[in-house]
């Protein structure tokens, strides 16, 4: 009997409630222990195999070749002590092993073997950014050499706990079974392996029950599971606020473990390719991470205003009654999304007798006509039925996803049977191109939501929809065993495929183990290039994306916008998301159930400050004009979410340069504030502004912590002073008021003209200016690339913002030297908070003209209608000074 590790892999042995004695006489180790957490039952065997045997790998020649220039050490593992746990297959040797400073911030460690499954960057992610490798890098690699182990430590010397340190456990790498494992202190704060929503918010669990990667058909809704998407990267923020990355690139399907004392990859195909990301704030971190997955895409302006979409709209009429109902209620509705109803039985391309083409066309149009736009839902999924176009020209054209047999694979969704179009072959790009094109040509669409794309599949993997009997989307009949075999003739487990389709280790896949095929595409399919859906799996929906927006790009020659279901690593590059990306917002007052008015009107609130803004639902009604306390109140909030976008643009373009986050837990700004670490209730949107929403039924007050700065009430500018510390404060919002947001003393918020209805009014209109102080003693906090105060001497207290201006959707997106309109204001003389001082504001000049200081785009320029200044006391209007900033 090997060693018995309760936080090891475990694989079954015996049945489901098999007894200690009888599990123990067969050589098994039992550990019973505690089967939820967060209420959520999970399904670990009790009984399962020895797990603690100790394998060894170590270096050939026993040292590791140093290399030149940036190439840290590069040779070969063997493998020393020959590993346990045979169940999960044979030890691999040799390894090899590269280590490279890719960027001066960021270690690479690849370990693995020729011919293996590797995720193709190249192909997936193409808004990097090649960091320079110039200075001398932040991050070093240390190594043993028998057995084999590594550390990346900062290479500045301080001591402490290295960032990732695999002394002291195993190497474990086979074909369908590879784990590694880094001590990590107790006190370290862990982030991330989205898309999860772990029982303890917003930081990770470390109970040692394993987070599964393996996208889902799963709503955000039920703690703990893996849901839609799948994001191998933590990030680490230590006490003090020092945060570093891990990132694992690899698409397998895998199992994340975390304890007080480890972090442990458990993943079932591919290699170990790890990213070491040096931050040292997590922003720099998002940074580093954007630079190798695509830097968030930058939206289309428009795509900032609301919308609203709903599933069982059953006419374009009543869609149109929906535009008008907002219109007449004065809340600013920007976008409809139609969602499956219109196409004729869930069918892509097609119009279901409630739409007609003309009726639809001229709903488009009289959008398009008043400013608003439209975007449909389209499902990867194409019905089987020959007569249908896309069914047709697909099978013609060969771009489906093959089952064992070679044919084409067969799944279930909405219409009835489907096949699966693979996104990354180039006749089936092409092939969506023209479908995409062709609908366009008859409803000129603004966006599309990709849904359904993990890929979903209501029939189980090894079941399959049968095709003799295709029918109308309400036929539920899968037929059984379709994509299982051929076993081999001595009907033995464990040879391909039946190790591809029943994995030797099972991913903790919706928390109880649940085999990898189920509500989705078998593992033993094939795409056209002859890879494994086992390997591809998780990237199903990121290659939707990539095509799509590739289609978009030469059809429509704007900037695209996407939104889509399923993610990975790199996804926020192409599309927008509910959550987990820079484009992020979940369906205001919920998808599932109807919100009580109260709640809805609260959530309409809050949700007005996050980016992405859509009211969503499915079988009951609740757009925002229905209930007099949730209309009134989302008159007000989308009023200012308006006014407010020219800040959230350019937070969206800060995004987009520099790589951080639009929404922001509250440790972005203030790492070293560990009162920050766990706040998820409150959020930073951009630099500036902190929205601490009203989120409970019954009350209108809440507790919200202010870390330390100065606070300015958005709405009535009243101050708080926390320079001397973070406190907790109690905020306030009436039913009938806006939700409670500050703004941030240091910051610069332009702001838009009230009133307006569309984005487009909005951005022909005037500007106002909301320059907050800090005070004398406010330190500092962390903004997203932009340097603030670079001109600081001249007094005391400075303010600085900026903002990003372009034609809202043009392609070539612009640059923070083109297009970036920089405002600083200063103290002249030394006064406080409250007290009467002079001030000058700098506002540079149109481009041309003496005072180009700021954008050089050839966009329309804003005027400059209103500066009011906060943190200064009563001053007498001649002390302020607005300036042309002149040359710089
Ligand atoms: C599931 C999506 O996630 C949901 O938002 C959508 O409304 C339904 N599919 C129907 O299309």
């Amino acid at each position: 009997l090997g060693a018995c590790s309760p936080t090891g892999p475990r694989v079954a042995c015996g049945w489901n409630g098999i007894d200690e004695s009888t599990c123990r006489g067969m050589r098994c180790c039992y550990t019973p222990g505690p089967d939820s957490i967060g209420g959520i039952r999970f399904g670990l065997p009790t009984c399962y195999k020895a797990n603690g045997g100790d394998g060894s790998y170590e270096v050939a020649g026993g040292a590791l070749q140093k290399g030149d220039g940036p190439i840290t050490g590069t040779g070969n593992l063997t493998l020393g002590t020959n590993g346990t746990m045979p169940f999960l297959g044979v030890d691999i040797s040799p390894l090899g092993f590269q280590a490279e400073s890719v960027d001066q911030g960021i270690l690479r460690v690849k370990i693995g073997a020729p011919g293996r499954w590797e995720v193709p960057q190249n192909k997936l992610f193409t808004n990097t950014v090649r960091g320079s490798t110039d200075g001398s890098p932040l991050l070093e690699l240390k190594y043993s050499a028998s057995p084999f182990g590594f550390a990346v430590v900062r290479t500045d010397g301080r001591k402490g706990f290295p960032l990732f340190n695999t002394a002291g456990s195993r190497l474990v790498f086979k074909d369908q079974y590879i784990e590694i494992s880094s001590a990590i202190p107790a006190n370290a704060t862990l982030y991330g392996l989205g898309e999860n929503a772990p029982s303890t918010g917003l930081v990770l669990r470390r109970d040692g029950i394993p987070y599964a990667l393996w996208t889902r058909d799963q709503a955000p809704n039920v703690p703990n599971v893996n849901d839609y998407g799948a994001h191998p990267f933590i990030m680490d923020v230590r006490p003090g606020g020092e945060a570093h990355g891990v990132l694992l690139m690899n698409s397998n399907g895998m199992d994340v473990v975390l304890t007080p004392t480890m972090m442990q990859f458990r993943t079932t195909g591919g290699i170990l390719d790890l990213y070491f990301l040096a931050g040292p704030t997590p922003m720099a971190v998002l940074n580093q991470l954007t630079s190798i997955i695509g830097r968030p895409f930058m939206p289309p302006y428009w795509t900032l205003g609301l919308m609203q979409s709903k599933v069982g709209y059953m006419t374009i009429g009543y869609c149109d009654e929906v535009v008008t109902n907002y219109s007449r209620a004065h809340i600013p509705l920007e976008t409809f999304i139609t969602d499956g109803q219109y196409a004729d039985g869930y069918m892509d391309f097609t119009l279901s007798d409630g739409y007609p083409l003309k009726d639809f066309r001229s709903f488009v149009d009289k959008l398009h006509a008043k400013g608003q736009r439209w975007a449909p839902i389209i499902n990867p999924q194409i019905h089987i039925r020959p007569g249908y176009s896309a069914y047709d020209t697909g099978i013609a054209e060969s771009v489906f996803i093959k089952d064992i047999s070679g044919k084409p694979y067969v799944g279930q969704l909405w219409p009835g049977a489907v096949h699966f179009p693979d996104f990354w072959n180039d006749t089936t790009r092409r092939w969506w191109t023209n479908q995409l094109q062709a609908f366009h040509h008859e409803l000129p669409f603004d966006g599309l939501w990709i849904d359904m794309n993990e890929a979903s599949n209501f029939c189980t993997g090894d079941v399959c929809y049968d095709t003799g009997m295709a029918g109308p989307a309400t036929d539920f009949i899968c037929k059984m065993d379709c994509h299982k075999g051929p076993f081999a003739a001595n009907g033995a487990p464990n040879v391909p495929p039946e190790g591809i389709f029943n994995p030797p280790y099972t991913i903790n896949n919706n928390l109880t183990q649940v085999n990898i095929t189920v509500k989705t595409i078998a593992p033993t399919a094939r795409y056209l290039d002859g890879e494994l859906e086992y390997n591809k799996h998780s990237l199903y929906g990121l290659s939707t994306v990539i095509a799509t927006s590739n289609a978009l790009n030469s059809m429509i020659s704007k900037r695209p916008f996407i939104l889509t279901r399923s993610t990975f690593l790199g996804s926020g590059a192409y599309a927008a998301h509910w959550t987990g990306n820079a484009f992020i917002g979940a369906d205001i007052c919920g998808f599932q159930n109807i919100a009580t008015e109260e709640l809805c009107a609260r959530w309409a609130a809050a949700g007005a400050w996050q980016p992405f803004s859509r009211n969503h639902h499915s079988t009951g009604f609740q757009e925002f004009y229905l209930r007099p306390t949730i209309r009134s109140l989302a008159q007000k909030a989308f009023a200012w979410r308006l006014r407010a976008l020219p800040y959230h643009y350019t937070a969206f373009f800060d995004a987009h340069a520099f790589g951080c986050s639009v929404m922001r837990p509250l440790f972005f700004s203030f790492p070293a504030d560990s009162a920050t670490s766990h706040i998820h209730l409150q959020w930073m949107l951009g630099d500036a502004i902190m929205v601490a929403p009203i989120l409970d039924q019954g009350v209108v007050s809440s507790s919200a912590y202010l870390p330390s700065g100065v606070w300015y009430d958005l709405y009535n500018h009243t101050a708080i002073d926390a320079s001397a510390g973070g406190l907790n404060t109690t905020v306030q919002a009436s039913l009938a008021d806006n939700p409670p947001v500050f703004v941030l003393g240091g910051n610069i918020v332009p702001l838009g003209p009230q009133g307006t209805n569309t984005t487009t009014a909005l951005r022909a209109g005037n500007l106002t200016l909301l320059v907050a102080f800090p005070s004398a003693s406010s330190p500092k906090f962390e903004r997203c690339g932009q340097r603030c105060g670079s001109q600081n001497g001249y007094g005391n207290r400075v303010a600085c913002g900026h903002m990003y201006l372009d034609q809202g959707d043009e392609m070539d997106v612009g640059t923070a030297q083109n297009n970036y309109l920089a405002f600083e204001a200063r103290e002249v003389t030394h006064s406080g908070v409250g007290t009467q001082g002079s001030f000058v504001v700098y506002w540079p000049g149109p481009p041309g003209s003496a005072g180009t200081g700021g954008c050089t785009a050839n966009v329309t320029w804003p005027t400059l209608d209103t500066v009011t200044v906060l943190g200064v006391g009563p001053v007498d209007l001649a002390s302020v000074t607005i300036m042309d900033i002149g040359p710089q």
